[in-house]
């Protein structure tokens, strides 16, 4: 049976009681913590780096999820795998050295994993299928949370869910934006296992209810 797991995204807690907050979601069920850090340069936004990451880490037993939304990538990871980064993504646009950045990642101690954009084809995966343990497909263009899901996304899911597949390795299949209660279901179905949801979780009064919500409609 799939493992499903919800990864809070922190960009819509309240950063004034991040530590707080991240306990909460956590208590509330959270499997994951997705952290985005976009560079106000590969994104048109400017968010956190590795001291946040290091100041949340020891409020948090779960991994850390790092999205990296900046250009380049490189001199950022070691960094963030100090500061207790347990997962670092990155946009395959934004480094020059694909498989290099992907080995620095795991040269760090951590699990590696490539973003897809909307428009950005999954390509890019041909010759690094070694080297990720995670795949997340956008389902908004990234840089700010709460926008609508993008139902395209449904079917570049399930393309990539056809090559973790056919390469028979364990690789996570993460979906990141608009998830909500009644489309999680849906991004199940075509073959994510771990859901980002950003306003949907910390956008409610309890965190709790939205995650047992979310994951009952992973149960039917
Ligand atoms: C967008 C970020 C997302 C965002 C998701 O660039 O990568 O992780 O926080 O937020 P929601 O769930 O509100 O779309
Ligand atoms: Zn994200």
């Amino acid at each position: 049976m799939t493992q499903f797991r919800i990864a809070p995204s922190i960009l819509s807690a309240d950063f004034a009681r991040l530590g707080e907050e991240v306990r909460n979601v956590v208590t509330a069920g959270a499997d994951i913590i997705h952290f985005d850090v976009m560079d106000n340069h590969y994104v048109p936004n400017l968010t956190i780096g590795p001291l946040v990451c290091e100041a949340i880490r020891p409020h948090v037993q779960v991994p850390i999820d790092v999205h990296l939304m900046v250009k380049p990538v490189d001199r950022i990871i070691p960094d963030f795998a100090k500061a207790g980064a347990n997962i670092i993504t990155f946009h395959p646009e934004a480094s020059e050295h694909l498989d290099r950045s992907l080995q620095l990642i795991r040269d760090n101690g951590c699990k590696s994993g490539l973003v897809f954009n909307p428009g950005t084809p999954l390509h890019y995966l041909e010759h690094v299928m070694d080297k990720i343990d995670m795949i997340l497909i956008m389902s908004v263009n990234p840089g700010f949370g709460g926008q609508s899901f993008i139902p395209h996304a449904l079917k570049k899911i399930a393309e990539a869910r056809r090559m973790i597949d056919e390469s028979g390795r364990d690789i996570m299949l993460e979906v990141d934006g608009g998830i909500k209660i009644d489309n999680i279901a849906a991004a199940a179905a075509a073959g994510a296992d771990t859901f980002v949801a950003g306003s949907a979780i910390f956008g409610k009064p309890d965190y709790k209810a939205v995650i047992d919500a979310m994951r009952a409609e992973l149960a039917n």
